[in-house]
């Protein structure tokens, strides 16, 4: 029994786990230190006292989430309050990637069920970096993210945090993204080495474009010394800048 209780918990533990915040290798964190000084500069504040910034990309399983949860720690690492919500209502991943209790989330306030002190938890990983994480997942997701409610929180928090991340669902299989991306002051692409489609990524940036959505620029995940020439020529075809390599495994 005891055996078998500890095979199941090896299952359930994240690959990704080893490629989180302290853990990261040095190239990575050294990405993620880039990343977080672009971001400061494409981004300036607005009326907002935070910058709100989205991270999606094209399907699921291109390392969004990693990527918001090494953007924020980096935030928080450099001195700032960073608080991070996971708005993938239907496939979340946050509580096994950072190892938080199973509590309630932002569909449980946004539904009225739950007061935002409930659902808040606190320098996580690191001081300063807290967390929202996605709760019960609903019915309705992309009407939950396109609320009024959704905008309000979203202006709440940007009230209390220097930068308040999205780890937003992928673009190209619900539109929930899309419907969030209009509280950010801007999105930034991942795209994952040997994983992401060119024709796939041109469709999320269409689809960005057509929803007005500041595009900041891309993650190049998983990127070897070879697909950071890779990273580049994304950017110039698309015409973004790039932001930075990620999670680096040379
Ligand atoms: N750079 C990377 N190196 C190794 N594994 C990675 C990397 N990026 C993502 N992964 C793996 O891929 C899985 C999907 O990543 P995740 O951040 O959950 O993607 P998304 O949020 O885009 O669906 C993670 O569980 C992780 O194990
Ligand atoms: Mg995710």
């Amino acid at each position: 029994m005891a055996n078998n209780k500890k095979n199941n918990s090896k299952r359930a533990a994240d690959t990704s786990m080893s490629y989180i915040g302290p853990k990261l290798k040095f190239e990575g964190r050294e990405a993620y230190n880039l990343l977080r000084t672009n971001l400061m500069f494409a981004i300036k504040r607005n009326d907002r006292n935070a910058r709100v910034i989205g991270v999606t990309s094209s399907i699921h399983g291109e390392g969004k989430s990693l990527t918001a949860i090494n953007m924020a720690y980096s935030i928080a690492e450099g001195g700032q309050r960073v608080v991070l919500v996971e708005c993938d209502l239907r496939l979340p991943t946050l509580r096994k990637k950072i190892n938080l209790p199973k509590t309630t989330g932002l569909s449980n306030l946004l539904a009225g069920i739950n007061s935002e002190n409930a659902t808040l938890h606190k320098d996580v990983l690191i001081k300063n970096f807290d967390v929202v994480q996605a709760g019960d997942i609903p019915p309705n997701p992309s009407e939950l993210l396109g609320s009024k409610q959704f905008a309000l929180l979203i202006d709440n928090l940007a009230e209390n945090y220097d930068v308040v991340i999205l780890d937003l669902p992928p673009v190209g299989e619900v539109s929930d993204a899309l419907v969030a991306s209009k509280v950010t002051d801007g999105i930034v692409v991942v795209v994952r080495q040997d994983y992401t489609q060119s024709s796939d990524l041109d469709y999320t940036l269409r689809q960005l474009q057509l929803v007005n959505a500041k595009i900041i620029g891309f993650v190049y995940n998983g990127a070897s010394s070879r697909a950071k020439k890779y990273g580049y020529g994304y950017g110039k075809k698309y015409k973004y800048g790039y932001a930075a390599a990620s999670n680096s495994k040379k």
